[in-house]
């Protein structure tokens, strides 16, 4: 987005586990030292760069999209929230003018009634929060006091060549210890409506690529979103 947003994120660290037959359960924790795992990280300059024979690498097709040539778009179809496409999107619909993968900025933008729907769907799963004020161009975001789980939806993209990718908490989630005004622990929704309208397409932000190994195979024409194996969160 030309609006490029240069957000430090101050992150909780928050236990993930998975509740039985619901989705994600994040628990607050005070040990904001600890530092990622890496003790499954490949060194970079060999098996990091093999993706061969690696079970969770799933390609989607990168598109050229006419309106902007040298950005790298993916056919983006549908998003799922705990399993249910957003109604009514029909992958024609849902396409837009596409959608570009965005590394200029953080948060992932939406065609306006796709976000709407979005937001409908999440606010539905999280009613169970206070909502908190909104925060940058999240109008999504809840105020986390006193809560010591957080139950949130599952959140899946889905792809035309019939590939998926679920989405970490990590990936959808912006987390904040404190709210820069009345200092409460807040996190919002990390997307966000597409700011223009007379120009209809999606921006998948670079926090979408959180937790990920971002494959891409240019030559091959796609790209794939592999599952971090350096436990990076
Ligand atoms: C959410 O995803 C988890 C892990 O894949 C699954 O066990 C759970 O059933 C899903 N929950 C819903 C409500 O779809
Ligand atoms: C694509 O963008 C144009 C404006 O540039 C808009 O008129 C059109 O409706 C958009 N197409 C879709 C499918 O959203
Ligand atoms: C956040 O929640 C706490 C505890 O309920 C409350 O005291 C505080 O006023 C809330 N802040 C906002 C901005 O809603």
């Amino acid at each position: 987005m030309a609006s490029t947003m240069h957000l430090t994120l101050v992150l909780l660290c928050l236990v993930v586990s998975h509740a039985h037959g619901s989705s994600r359960v994040l628990r607050w924790s005070d040990d904001s030292d600890a530092s990622p795992s890496t003790t499954s990280c490949p060194s970079i300059t060999s098996a990091l760069s093999d993706y061969s024979g690696h079970a969770s690498v799933k390609y989607v097709p990168l598109v050229t999209n006419p309106t902007g040539p040298n950005f790298y778009y993916v056919d983006l179809v549908a998003i799922a929230i705990n399993g249910k496409d957003l109604l009514p999107f029909p992958p024609a619909l849902f396409r837009g003018n596409g959608t570009m993968i965005d590394s200029q900025s953080a948060f992932t933008y939406l065609n306006k009634p796709i976000y709407a729907a979005l937001r409908e769907e999440f606010r539905k799963a999280m009613a169970q929060y206070p909502p908190a004020p909104a925060f940058s161009d999240l109008d999504t975001c809840y105020n986390f006091t006193l809560t010591e789980y957080i139950y949130l939806p599952n959140i899946t993209f889905r792809f035309g060549n019939g590939e998926t990718m679920d989405l970490d908490d990590r990936q959808f989630m912006y987390f904040f210890r404190e709210h820069l005004i009345d200092g409460f622990p807040f996190g919002c929704l990390a997307f966000a409506a597409a700011p223009d309208e007379n120009f209809p397409r999606n921006f998948i932000g670079t926090q979408v690529q959180r937790t990920k190994e971002i494959v891409y195979d240019v030559r091959g024409g796609k790209v794939a979103f592999v599952p971090s194996r350096c436990g990076l969160r």
